[in-house]
């Protein structure tokens, strides 16, 4: 064990241990291992490359390399081709009646803009009852579970941070009506903070700052975990993904696994038309032939306000990190082998509490460190044959991202009452909305009830007796 510490000399670092032997054992046993689960070359390849050149603008340079990216329009829409969709929902109702299709949830992430104190996941946004995120999933999952006659495994991804609390979560809910052996929980890979001088930091005497690496870490951690293998094992060969923080998420959605497997896709993805040019999401574009998502941060300025020849924002396509990936495809990319099909690490300036050489607690009021993040969208250039399809952002994404103002509990909560809301008048039911659809009573239905408005509305019509849609009312 000692050797660590060596190597941690020799490579710059040797400061990790400073407080070495001032720990009890059992301390310096969990220090040894933190340090020895960390990749030092890889710190330093990352070091040299994104602290050390930080600051740099990149933006223009890319503008005349981007081309809008292509992709497969709702079938209502002007260009849309309704027989299209029509093949594509027939071929992925029938792999999930063959249970090759996983769930999958990246739900390892820090909250910090929503300020919870638990994990994410157990956040309660319904309207009526405050069921959890991670109930809503369960739930929509169960529902797609018995409408194709298929027990669909659901892959979790925690981080060290919440895994335990996670758990716990699910053990006392009963995992929700699901099956305890078709949830699998794994935690990601760990990355450390280190300073403008590339030094990682301690967060105590006993314990390296380290901090999840994003939701890209989730194809090695899917390797790593053996989660991967797993699958295989039980015939499962496409991976429904999606985000913890998103409640309206269709979690199996056939339309879009149809279009996946149709077009022999490594890895699909749905997109939203941007509703304005600053909107902070991501957007789908080509460059040099490959489909990237470029971070909003970096879509230069006159491709995000550029308008095509019908009047409508040209770079449109917004990313809202809802996939389809081809298991094989994970299995290449997440176990690293080559050097080109490497996810890249992003730089994340933030404020990091930590122990100064002197064993002071510093507590920092500006961003006084670097994280290291993968981002899952980067692994599009990797992927042949990858498919973009058009959804509805009313019936698709309205995450929970910050405690008050755009994407908070708020807006998600009012965007499921206008699910509720349409679904019911498309049942023929009048109910009274505002200009934006909005009722003005809470109501709630569960996706046990109807996951989608063409199944609600032939249950609601089937019904013998039908409930008065009022305040409170929660349709199971
Ligand atoms: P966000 O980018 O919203 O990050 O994650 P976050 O950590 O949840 O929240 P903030 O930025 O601190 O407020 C988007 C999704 O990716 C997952 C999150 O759990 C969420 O589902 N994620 C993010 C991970 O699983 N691991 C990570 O390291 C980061």
């Amino acid at each position: 064990m000692t050797d660590i510490k060596e190597l941690y000399e020799k490579k710059g670092q040797g400061h990790v241990f400073a407080f070495f032997d001032e720990l009890n054992e059992e301390e310096q046993k969990s220090l040894l291992k933190q340090a020895a689960d960390i990749d030092l070359d890889e710190v330093a390849g990352l070091v040299s490359s994104l602290v050390k050149n930080s600051g740099g603008s990149k933006n223009e340079t890319i503008a005349d390399e981007l081309a809008p990216a292509d992709y497969i329009p709702l079938p209502d829409s002007e260009t849309g081709v309704a027989d299209l969709w029509e093949k594509a929902r027939a071929e992925g109702e029938k792999a999930l009646r063959s249970g090759r299709v996983a769930a999958f949830t990246v739900a390892g992430g820090q909250g910090t803009r929503l300020g919870y104190d638990g994990p994410k996941g157990t956040y309660g946004v319904s309207p009526v009852l405050k069921s959890s995120l991670f109930q809503i999933f369960a739930e929509k999952i169960l529902a797609a579970s018995r409408i194709y006659g298929k027990a669909i495994h659901w892959y979790l991804m925690t981080s060290i941070i919440n895994n335990e609390e996670t758990v716990k979560f699910f053990e006392e809910n009963e995992y929700f009506g699901l099956h305890k052996e078709r949830v699998h929980f794994f935690t990601q890979g760990l990355m450390p903070a280190v300073d403008d001088d590339g030094k990682i930091l301690l967060a105590d005497k006993a314990n390296i700052a380290l901090s999840p690496d994003g939701h890209g870490g989730a194809l090695r951690a899917l390797v790593r975990s053996g989660s991967i293998r797993q699958m295989e094992a039980d015939g499962i060969d496409t991976i429904s993904y999606f985000q913890v923080d998103n409640p309206l998420v269709r979690c199996i959605d056939p339309e879009f696994i149809g279009f996946h497997l149709l077009r022999d896709s490594e890895l699909s993805s749905k997109t939203v038309p941007k509703a304005y040019p600053e909107e902070k999401v991501g957007v789908f574009c080509e460059q040099n032939g490959k489909a990237v998502v470029v971070e909003y941060s970096d879509l230069p300025e006159r491709l995000a306000s550029e308008l095509d020849e019908n009047g409508e924002i040209k770079f449109r396509a917004g990313s809202i990190a809802i996939h389809v990936f081809a298991r094989d495809f994970i299995k290449k990319l997440g176990a690293g082998q080559s050097e080109d099909a490497q996810l890249p690490f992003h730089l994340a300036n933030k404020k990091v509490a930590h122990i100064t050489p002197d064993g002071e607690v510093h507590e920092p009021t500006e961003p006084n460190a670097y994280k290291f993040e993968m981002f899952v969208f980067d692994s599009l250039p990797f992927a042949q044959n990858p498919v973009i399809i058009e959804t509805a952002r009313a019936d698709d994404f309205s995450p929970v991202k910050n405690a008050e103002g755009v994407d908070s509990p708020k807006t998600s909560r009012e965007d499921q009452l206008r699910q509720f809301a349409r679904w019911v008048k498309a049942a023929g039911v009048e109910i009274e909305t505002d200009d934006t659809g909005l009722p003005p009573f809470t109501f709630e239905i569960s996706p046990l009830f109807a996951d989608t408005e063409e199944r609600f509305v032939e249950k609601w019509n089937a019904l013998t007796e039908k409930p008065e849609l009022t305040e409170g009312l929660v349709l199971v």
